[in-house]
Parts: C-alpha cells; structure tokens; sequence
C-alpha cells in the first residue's frame, strides 16, 4: 500500500515530523526519505550541530529534507514546518523519567499545548492525516483495571494516581493524548495514534533518549524497578515502521499499542544480564509490575497492517552494540 492510498496524491508524499532530531525521529526521518517522501524534520535549535548533523548526514537528506527550527509553544513556528504537508507525525515532546521540578513548564504545556499547536496548524494548512506518538504510558498506570483484563488499547492512564504519585511523564502523555482525540473529533481531523513501549536499538543521533538512558543505567547496575510502568520493549526501527504503515494505511483508525512484547522489568532485566555478562546488572524481583497480565500479542493491529516485530533478544544486541561503538558503555 502507498501514500496515495490515502488519497492527497504527491501532496502525501510531502511529510512533517515534529522532533525529527530525536532518537524515534531520526529513524523515522530516515525510513520516510528511503521510500522516497519529502521530510519536513523539526529541531529545537538549528545552530546546533548536534540536532542536525546527524540527519542531514541521512541518504536521500541533500535533495529531499528541510529543517525546520520550531518550538511547540510558539504556534507560527509550527505553522511554518507543517505548510506545504499533507501529512504530520507528531512525536516532539519532553521524555523525562527522573525528577522534575516544575512538572507544567518541564512537561505538561510543551505535551498538551504542544500538541493542540500541531494539530491546529495542520488543520489550518489543510494536512490531510496526522499520526500522533503517544505512548504505553498513556495506557497504564492504570492500578483500577480489573485484574482479570489485559491492558491494551482500550485502556487509559489514570490521571488522578498519576497526579497523587507525581507520575508526571504519564500524565503529559496522557493528556496530550486525549487532547487530541478531542481536538480531532471536534474539528474533523484525521488522526491516528502509535503508543510505543520502550523504544532501543540502534541509535542514530548523537544524544540518548530517556529509553536508551535507562537501558545505560541498568548495564551500570541501576536496581531501579519502574514498579508504575509496562516494559513492552520495541525496536526504533518497528516504531518508525508503525507510524509509516498507519499513516500509509486508510483502515488504520485509533490507538495502536507498538510492542513486541509486555513483561515484567525483571524479566527484561535478567535477559540483559544473560546477554551482557560482563555487566554488572542487578538480579531484580520477579514481580516488579504489580498486577501485570503479559500481553502475547500487545502489537496485534499493527501486525494486522504487516508490521513484524524484531524480538527483544535482538533489540537487546542491536542497542548493546550501538552503545559501545558510540562509546555510551
Ligand atoms: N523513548 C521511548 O521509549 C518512548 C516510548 C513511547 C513514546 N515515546 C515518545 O516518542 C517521542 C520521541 O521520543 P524519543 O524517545 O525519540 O525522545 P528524544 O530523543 O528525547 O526526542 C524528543 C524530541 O522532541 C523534541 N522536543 C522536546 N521538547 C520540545 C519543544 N518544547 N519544542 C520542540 N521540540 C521539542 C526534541 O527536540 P531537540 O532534539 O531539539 O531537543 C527531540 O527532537 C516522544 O513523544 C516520546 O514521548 C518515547
């Protein structure tokens, strides 16, 4: 199937991707330009040689990439990257795990204002789809679900644990999220939605993300359980792919959980002790996700759309050497 599919014709061909510069943007960036698409890529920073380097370096990048220096709360920035589209994908926004300090500058208005700005501008310059990074963890923590019940994509965050426990990456992703269903049911635009899990592999940019840092620090012995988070590990490559294939994909509609499969930290812990022994990486409990019902096929619709999830022992490889040999580990 291509993008023409969706209808627009070459205008479809002519794409945006918010955060670009990103580790899942890179990689998007670099998969739209091998199947020939035009890239509008956002960075925060155009004079910064580590935001851009990287992707103009990307085949395909010297004839059909355009960087854009855009902020999320500043509308006629956004407006700028996205003319010209026929369609965005979403991903810029802050991922930070560790402590925040002042959780509606840090997070919540870059997240949830950010992503009404995208979703206005690309109404106001006639974008004809919008593909939105949302993530597991607009999924869960959701502690009243029944117990009995697999957490997929007709499950929510709960906002008001998320508030009580200062969990305030969840809560970002969650309200933007849901923003944006509003947003798009109100003013009839398309949208669809990839929730990825935690995102490694071959690392692209010169900076690490927060999923590649907490890999590093579990390789550091870092016993950290992430009690309040799903560890559904998925490879950069199959996020990038994910977002391409709802976009391209007229039957695509909704939410779409991308992992390749749900476990416990512990578990995802011990194959990494397994296949790094020289690493000092903590024996962790068995149960650190309470309550959690493994999921065998998490990435059901999204396999559906023909999408071949690489498995966690390779994601595992795949980031160990792409650590060393940029000198991470
Ligand atoms: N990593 C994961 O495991 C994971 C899992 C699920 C969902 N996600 C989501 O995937 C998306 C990309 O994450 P990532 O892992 O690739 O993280 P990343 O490498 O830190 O990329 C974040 C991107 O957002 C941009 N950005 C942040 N704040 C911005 C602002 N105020 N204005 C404009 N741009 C801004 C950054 O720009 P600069 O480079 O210029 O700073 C960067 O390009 C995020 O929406 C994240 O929530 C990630």
């Amino acid at each position: 199937m291509s993008s023409s599919d969706v209808g627009g014709g070459e205008k479809m061909r002519v794409v945006c991707v918010t955060g670009g510069s990103g580790c899942i943007g890179s990689w998007l960036v670099r998969l739209l330009l091998d199947r020939g698409y035009s890239v509008h890529a956002t960075v925060q920073n155009l004079k910064d040689e580590a935001e851009k380097r990287h992707l103009e370096a990307l085949e395909g990048a010297d004839s059909r990439l355009r960087l854009f220096q855009m902020d999320l709360l500043d509308y006629d920035s956004v407006v700028a990257a996205v003319r010209d589209c026929g369609g965005v994908f979403h991903l810029a926004s802050p991922c930070i795990v560790d402590q925040v300090l002042d959780p509606e500058k840090e997070l919540l208005d870059p997240a949830i204002k950010g992503t009404i700005n995208v979703l206005a501008a690309a109404k106001e310059v006639g974008v004809m789809r919008v593909v939105l990074t949302s993530s597991i963890s607009a999924i869960t923590p959701s502690p009243s679900w029944p117990a009995d019940r697999v957490k997929a994509e007709d499950c929510w965050t709960d906002v008001d644990y998320c508030n009580q426990k200062g969990l305030w990456y969840p809560l970002s992703k969650t309200l933007a999220e849901k923003a944006a269903w509003e947003f798009a049911k109100e003013k009839e635009l398309d949208l669809v939605v990839v929730n990825p899990g935690t995102v490694m592999g071959p690392v692209i940019p010169p900076r690490l993300n927060a999923s590649m840092l907490m890999l590093v620090r579990l390789l550091q012995g870092c016993t950290e359980t992430y009690q309040d988070f799903f560890m559904g590990s998925v490879h950069f490559r199959d996020v990038a792919l994910a977002h391409i294939l709802v976009y391209e994909n007229p039957s695509a509609k909704g939410r779409h959980l991308c992992v390749e499969a749900i476990s416990h930290y512990g578990d995802f812990a011990s194959k990494v002790a397994e296949l790094c022994p020289d690493y000092n990486v903590p024996r962790l409990p068995r149960d650190t996700q309470p309550g959690l019902l493994r999921a065998r096929d998490g990435g059901k619709k999204l396999m559906d759309l023909g999408l071949d999830f690489i498995p966690m022992e390779q994601i595992i490889k795949d980031s160990m050497e792409s650590l060393k040999a940029k000198g991470f580990i």
